[in-house]
């Protein structure tokens, strides 16, 4: 019994100094993301969403036999599987998940991100929006994380207003409330998810794709072939290919259509599409 007392002292304690060290998901908003903890694979468990805001805690998942099946609530995004998936996060993701297998408890700290997208063209700048009204208060700090991993990190109270490699933020950041993280001569490494930290809260990411050089030099024969970023990518890169179905149907189109002698609006659809 007493063992047990200082068993739930200790875990008090633990549970109230360390709510950093509970493990956290931060996820853009619409990615899949799978819990980074776990049941062993002969425990049975349970997985739930603790309250919120006076919400009563809602059963996610159940584990048996080193697989888990969701609840009715979840079945849509969550599958069967031996770790829990949420494919994709919604907004309301956003809280605290505690693993109950066999007698163990642990919590998960899940932080659902609204994103931005923005693209680079390699050796090209660019600025990654962050923003935060900075009255009221004295003393403020940003960090910037690219994949997980702190990129930038800057406090006002000792800022040298020095750069950090290509990295920058605005001189006026604390006045302006402007986080925003210059990126200069931008390249392929760049490319990633990035995450705006102040205060140690995140605020908001923004996912850059970094696209193949604007102006393909051509005497460099060591340069691999330029290869076309992914079509999710943003829309500039996107562009060049409407213009030159534009360029190559247009004329087929007005042909045709004076042979054809019709009077539908042609090639309008392309012109609008390139806007
Ligand atoms: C289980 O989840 C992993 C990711 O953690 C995924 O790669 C795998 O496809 C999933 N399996 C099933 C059966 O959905
Ligand atoms: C915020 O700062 C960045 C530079 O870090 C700048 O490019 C951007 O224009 C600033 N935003 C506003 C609204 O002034």
């Amino acid at each position: 019994m007493r063992l047990l007392l200082l068993f739930v002292f200790v875990s008090f304690i633990f549970a109230g100094c360390s709510q950093g060290l509970i493990p956290h998901v931060r996820v853009i908003l619409g990615d899949a993301f799978t819990l980074p903890e776990n049941c062993q694979t002969d425990e049975q468990g349970d997985l739930y969403r603790l309250d919120l805001y006076g919400t009563p805690e809602v059963k996610v998942a159940a584990h048996k036999q080193g697989l888990w099946t969701p609840t009715e609530v979840y079945r849509e995004r969550i599958g069967k599987n031996s770790s829990v998936v949420f494919n994709p996060a919604v907004y309301t993701d956003t809280g605290v998940y505690e693993l109950r297998c066999g007698d163990r408890r642990v919590d998960v700290q899940v932080k659902v991100v609204m994103s931005s997208e923005r693209c680079v063209s390699e050796g090209d700048a660019v600025s990654l929006s962050c923003y935060f009204s900075t009255t009221g208060k004295a003393r403020w700090s940003v960090r910037w994380e690219k994949n997980g991993e702190e990129v930038l990190k800057r406090n006002s109270w000792e800022d040298t207003g020095a750069a950090e490699g290509r990295l920058s933020l605005s001189p006026d950041w604390v006045s302006h409330g402007n986080f925003s993280l210059t990126l200069k001569q931008a390249q392929k490494d760049d490319q990633g998810d990035y995450f705006c930290y102040i205060q140690d809260e995140v605020v908001i990411a923004v996912r850059l794709t970094v696209t193949g050089q604007r102006s393909l030099d051509q005497s460099s024969s060591t340069r691999p072939p330029f290869v076309p970023p992914t079509p999710r990518a943003c829309e500039e890169s996107i562009l060049p290919a409407v213009i030159i179905t534009a360029v190559v149907c247009l004329p087929v189109g007005l042909l045709i259509g004076w042979l054809m002698t019709s009077c539908c609006p042609r090639g309008a659809s392309y012109r609008r599409s390139t806007k």
